[in-house]
């Protein structure tokens, strides 16, 4: 038989929920939160790293394009670096489908950024510059572009008929950028003030950015 002290120090040690009956679990949960505290801790930490890369990544991509000048600078650059990629793309061949895979992620990034910023930015100021026309014509020449990486999506990089699809995606984006490059831009350039100009590659910077 436990002595009066044996009997208050056993009742002290043990843990009781709220009914007063002992939980089976409550022992362990200061254990198991103790020991979750370091591991919460390291996925925060893990978490603000990645964050703060992927910052930086983003401001090095676009603070790269900041230098080049204004929006129209910016998006003649980016069509550039787009056709630079499709040439590599044709001088591979059907047993080089890994290399093709990479050229058509990074196609499809940089082509993905570049939408963006002209769907959200130029071409709805084209539309407020009454220049409706032009602006719905590129906008449904985008969703071409959209149908040629989903037609090469299918085929799969090791398809016979792959350099052809993209020797003709490339045509297509080439002609299309190059409407924008001589003829909409500059147009749509010298009508703006040179304050409506800063506005413009601000926002094609700030969406760029958020893109990247
Ligand atoms: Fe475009
Ligand atoms: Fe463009």
């Amino acid at each position: 038989m436990p002595t009066r002290t044996q009997s208050r120090t056993s009742s002290s040690s043990s843990t009781r929920s709220r009914s007063g009956r002992d939980s089976p679990n409550s022992g362990r949960s200061t254990f198991i939160i103790g020991e979750s505290v370091p591991i919460i801790g390291a996925a925060l930490a893990g978490a603000a790293i990645g964050l703060a890369a992927n910052f930086g990544r983003k401001a090095l991509i676009q603070g790269r394009e900041y230098l080049i000048g204004d929006w129209d600078e910016i998006l003649s650059a980016e069509h550039d670096e787009a056709l630079a990629i499709f040439d590599k793309m044709l001088a591979t061949d059907e047993t080089q489908t890994f290399k093709r895979r990479m050229l058509m992620t990074k196609l499809c990034y940089g082509l993905d950024k570049h939408a963006y910023q002209e769907e959200n930015v130029v071409y709805p100021a084209l539309r407020e510059a009454n220049e409706v026309g032009d602006a719905d014509a590129l906008e449904s020449e985008h969703g071409h572009i959209k149908t040629f990486i989903y037609e090469l999506g299918q085929m799969g990089p090791d398809s016979p008929n792959w350099l052809e699809k993209v020797r003709e995606f490339r045509q297509f984006l080439s002609e299309h950028a190059h409407f924008e490059e001589e003829q909409v831009f500059p147009r749509f350039k010298r009508e703006m003030s040179g304050e409506q100009n800063d506005k413009i590659t601000a926002m094609v910077n700030r969406d760029g950015f958020w893109m990247a």
